[in-house]
């Protein structure tokens, strides 16, 4: 690894984990993720804003030999997720004299998790500010972004947003600011979809309260450095907004070829209406691609065989996550094959009570599909043109 200066003074001493393909041992990271930890020299003291996954402690320690680091006064940890705060021990066994500054909330996690002893930290309060000399952070508490103790930092002198998990990507590239902005976009809205989402409301207020502040970079804890912030800041605007896509989701299992017969058949039908149509087969879909398209469709229609009487657990299982990310959908339905009787709307009902959709009918085939419940895949069809037209995403 290598120390990367962003800006006199402060300096990128992260890691790279290019080749980790899942986080929390469910988001699969097609490309790899970072954990970004900053230094901050100031004419007085040194901050380290963040450290790493406790797997690259020693990329973090080599990094700040590198940019020849003597003394850390400040350890700044915004988020006490292990993959930030991780190297927290390690940092103060190396530089004894550094406080850790951070919330109240986040204290308490930190002692809970990794066993800090109290008289290393340093609390700070909303909005409170730190002088490095020359060098000013700013405190802002952003709850739920990720979790309820998570804070950002302001470097007043610099217009730098040190955002910690919020605005970022799970992306490993060689140099830490943004090259990409096609690439970067699509792993950002894919990172929103997976980690974000869920606190959608939420987001909207924080990103209120950041217009209040000048901004040359934003510099979060995964993926790249945002060098024309506006980039990162819109997009998260038209992604915790209520608006919607003129798209349909269609999760699908198929075990012997009759709901892949329907799911064909309700696609066309939606396809010929000028629907834009999604059909993900769970046995083969990475579920951070599903959570992506979610962040857009107005309709989903869970698709799925009845095993043992029940829903595919497939399909339960992608009807669980969809409930739990709370994406903005507007409508959904339920069609599927069974063979001899079974709760597969019952099932499905029951996990998606978090979803705000209206309901509209559901089709099931007894085995393999006939003319009427073309008729009726036809019919739907028809229905979710009619309310994608009410919503004004069909024209
Ligand atoms: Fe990247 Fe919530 O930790």
């Amino acid at each position: 690894m290598a120390a990367i200066e962003i800006k006199k003074n402060i300096v990128w001493v992260g890691a790279l984990d290019w080749d980790r393909r899942l986080f929390d041992e469910l988001i699969p990271l097609p490309d790899g993720t970072s954990y970004n930890a900053y230094l901050v020299r100031g004419a007085e003291k040194t901050a380290l804003i963040d450290t790493v996954d406790p797997s690259k402690t020693g990329d973090l320690l080599e990094n700040l030999q590198e940019a020849g680091v003597t003394r850390i006064d400040y350890i700044v940890s915004q988020h006490a997720e292990q993959d930030h705060s991780g190297s927290i021990g390690a940092i103060l066994e190396i530089f004894p004299q550094a406080v850790v500054v951070t919330n109240e909330k986040c204290k308490a996690m930190l002692m809970d998790l990794l066993q800090i002893p109290e008289n290393k930290f340093q609390t700070v309060g909303d909005g409170q500010t730190l002088d490095l000399g020359g060098k000013t952070l700013e405190f802002i508490f952003a709850p739920w972004v990720h979790w309820p103790e998570t804070m950002l930092t302001y470097l007043r002198e610099d217009k730098i947003l040190f955002s910690c998990d919020f605005l970022g990507s799970h992306l490993a590239q060689s140099r830490p600011l943004l090259t990409d902005e096609n690439r970067t976009y699509q792993a950002a809205k894919r990172y929103f979809a997976e980690i974000m989402m869920p606190f959608r409301l939420q987001i909207r207020k924080h990103l209120e309260r950041l217009n209040t502040f000048a901004l040359d970079l934003i510099a979060p804890s995964h993926g790249v450095v945002y060098p024309r912030p506006a980039f990162i800041i819109d997009a998260y605007r038209d992604w915790v907004s209520d608006k919607t896509e003129n798209l349909v989701l269609i999760p699908f299992v198929s075990m012997h070829g009759s709901t892949r017969e329907m799911v064909e058949h309700l696609s066309g039908a939606l396809i010929r209406r000028n629907i834009t149509v999604i059909p993900c087969n769970m046995i083969h879909t990475d579920i951070g691609e599903l959570a992506k398209e979610l962040v857009d469709a107005s309709t989903v229609v869970m698709a799925s065989p009845t095993v043992l009487g029940g829903v595919h657990p497939a399909i339960a299982h992608t009807a669980f996550l969809a409930n739990a990310l709370r994406p903005k959908l507007k409508f959904a339905s339920i069609i599927g094959s069974y063979g001899w009787g079974g709760r597969l709307v019952e099932n499905l009902l029951a996990s998606l009570g978090n979803l705000k959709v209206e309901l509209l009918d559901p089709v099931l085939a007894k085995g393999c599909p006939n003319e009427k419940d073309y008729q009726a895949l036809d019919n739907l069809a028809a229905a979710i043109a009619a309310k994608h037209r009410e919503i004004g995403v069909l024209t």
